[in-house]
């Protein structure tokens, strides 16, 4: 592996661009050390003793979590800051009504002059990725810049990085997107660092016409893993607007009938509302089979067969702990229990592994996410979580136990189903079934959910969130829709996937569930299956087709028929009653909203009895 180096960068790569960039950045941020990240299991040893020795890391038992430690946050960045997040378009009205924006010029000065010294006192990272596979048609290159060993080790996991990317990049003299990012923490000479640098000012910067991303302020993963949020939605959403194809918040799932049927399944759900435990579904029923192939984004394609290809772009899963446990996510439980993860925010046990709530086996006494004592009466008595609700596992997607072969496969794998989903106490039934293309676009674009901790501020209220990617569309989100339509029209839309709406979140009269979710979800996958087979029963109502009771397979469930039905059904009322806020949504694209959009709204609300 390359050591640390103060050499000049040339001795690094023959890439110019690369030299650029890095030259660039030096001068600005005046790093003492530049360190060009290899990937080699040497430099993770390094690089994870070098975090060890400076309480960012605890290493946990390696009997129990070979190679793998506990980390923790300054307790005031804990998720990604939507109100700090921007899309920097030349023009305001790119960015659309649904971002942040900024001045380019302004903004890169204002941030031209947080970065100025800013790593004095720290070493410079330069960490060459690909998003997708190295073997891509087009390999999606990209450089982060940081001055965290933490980012850099978390994008090891999350990203193919290191020599053989560089290596590719220069053979190909590859265009790249250039990621900077900073804790925003200088070191004085002689000053002591802090377990977590970050800084109070946060800007998560897209410059969506120069591919470019600048980040500052946070170590988050989403606010800093530059590959994931940033790059493979923000900035991938507007290049694939621009040549034709999706960059979508979805997982990717591989389903195979007990007749051996296979089908492919990619689902948008808003954060934390269910992507990254559907797509490692133990199903309860039997003969069905889960396999994995992506829990967070998909990049889709039109193939020259003219069916929607979709390949997971990352390299690891980066997971919301709180709730994985052996019931809801025994295949994720598996692929951490290998070791190699990173867990942030999550409780430290004395006998040196991890708890969250959920988890089995609650320990008598733990220090919690914010490094204070923790234990069940502790908990009961003030209600302190040991765990940030947004606290993750960032784990190798390798190391899942059913990850599909196909993950691998550079042309990645033809979707039948596309789902969408949110989290709605009321309202939403378990599952409706798009009539076409343009209505299940409509379901995308009117997808409603209530917040949750993966961001900063308040938990719990509804909000439109357009295809899961409200925080992640890098244009107008009219646009957006429009493209959605377009690639329906260009296209043969027999070959496209069946659209459905589904929602695990549905309560009863006194708050709890009424679907219990998590591998009881394969009955609802089985009835997507058996629709697009054309082989199970729906009911024609105002919002779509619903499962007849009987076409559910709620064999073996603890559900009376009266559960079942509440689940299923569409309520005119609260339906009547989503239409203004539908309208609401709606007006605020202008005349960017698809025609077709407010047509499908209009039919809505004929089929409801309101003219
Ligand atoms: P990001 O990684 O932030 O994009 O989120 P995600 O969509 O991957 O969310 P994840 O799968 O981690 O789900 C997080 C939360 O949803 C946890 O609290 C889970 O317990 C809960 N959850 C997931 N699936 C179900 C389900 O089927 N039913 C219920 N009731 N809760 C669920
Ligand atoms: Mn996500
Ligand atoms: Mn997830």
């Amino acid at each position: 592996m390359t050591a640390d180096t103060q050499a000049p960068a040339e001795q690094a790569t023959t890439h110019q661009g690369i030299l650029d960039f890095v030259d660039w950045v030096s001068a600005l941020t005046t790093p003492d050390r530049i360190h060009w990240c290899t990937g080699s299991d040497e430099e993770w040893t390094e690089l994870t003793d070098a975090l060890v020795a400076s309480g960012t890391f605890t290493r946990l038992d390696p009997a129990k979590k070979p190679n793998s430690f506990h980390a923790r946050t300054d307790p005031t960045d804990v998720a990604r800051v939507e109100d700090r997040t921007y899309i920097c378009s030349v023009e305001e009205k790119d960015a659309g009504p649904t971002n942040n924006w900024m001045d380019p010029e302004e903004m890169k000065t204002l941030m031209r002059g947080l970065y100025a010294g800013c790593m004095k006192g720290r070493t410079m990272y330069v960490i060459p990725f690909v998003m997708g596979h190295l073997d891509a048609e087009k390999p999606m290159f990209g450089v982060e810049i940081t001055d965290s060993a933490y980012v850099t080790a978390s994008m090891r996991v999350m990203a193919r990085m290191g020599s053989h990317v560089l290596r590719r990049m220069e053979e190909l003299d590859a265009d790249f997107v250039p990621a900077l990012h900073s804790v925003g923490m200088p070191l004085a000479e002689g000053q002591a660092d802090v377990a977590w640098p970050c800084n109070e000012t946060k800007y998560i910067v897209q410059f969506p016409e120069e591919r470019m991303i600048w980040s500052y302020g946070s170590g988050y993963g989403g606010n800093s893993l530059l590959g994931k949020k940033c790059y493979a939605l923000r900035i991938a959403s507007v290049l694939a607007r621009d040549e034709g194809w999706l960059a979508e918040h979805m997982l990717i799932l591989k389903l195979t009938s007990p007749a051996g049927v296979t089908k492919y399944v990619a689902a948008a759900f808003p954060s934390a509302c269910g992507k990254t435990n559907l797509a490692m579904l133990a199903p309860t029923i039997p003969g069905w089979k889960v396999e994995s192939i992506g829990d967070d984004i998909a990049w889709m394609r039109i193939g020259e067969d003219g069916r929607l290809w979709a390949v997971n772009p990352e390299y690891g899963f980066f997971g919301v702990a709180p709730g994985t446990n052996e019931h809801t996510n025994p295949n994720a439980m598996k692929t951490i229990n290998l070791g190699n993860s990173v867990f942030t925010n999550v409780a430290l046990t004395d006998d040196g592994d991890i708890w969250w709530e959920g988890l089995e086996n609650m320990p008598a006494h733990a220090t919690s996410w914010k490094g204070e004592d923790w234990t069940p009466q502790i908990s009961e008595e003030t209600g302190e979580l040991s765990s940030h609700a947004n606290s993750r596992y960032c784990t190798p997607i390798k190391q899942c136990p059913i990850l599909a072969p196909e993950y691998d496969d550079p042309r990645g794998v033809p979707i039948d189903a596309i789902l969408f989903g949110g989290r709605r106490k009321t309202t939403i039934p378990l599952v409706t079934e798009a009539r076409d293309w343009v209505h299940g676009t409509f379901m995308g674009a009117t997808l409603s959910s209530e917040t949750t901790a993966a961001a900063v501020g308040q938990v719990g209220v509804v909000r439109r969130d357009p295809m899961a990617m409200l925080p992640f569309i890098g244009y107008h989100a009219g646009d957006y829709f429009n493209h959605w339509i377009e690639v329906g029209k260009d296209n043969d839309a027999s070959k496209l996937p069946k659209i459905f709406y589904v929602n695990w979140f549905r309560r009863d009269e006194d708050g709890g569930f009424l679907w219990p979710g998590f591998g009881e979800n394969s009955r609802v996958l089985k009835w997507v299956v058996e629709r697009i087979e054309g082989q199970a029963a729906a009911v024609e109502t105002p919002i779509g087709r619903v499962p007849t009771p009987e076409s559910l397979d709620t064999d073996g469930l603890d559900l009376t028929p009266a559960q079942v039905e509440a689940a299923l059904r569409v309520d005119p009322d609260e339906w009547r009653a989503e239409l203004p806020q539908i309208q609401e949504w709606f007006e605020k694209f202008g005349d960017q909203l698809p025609a077709v959009l407010w047509t499908e709204l209009d039919g809505l609300r004929a089929r409801l009895g309101e003219a």
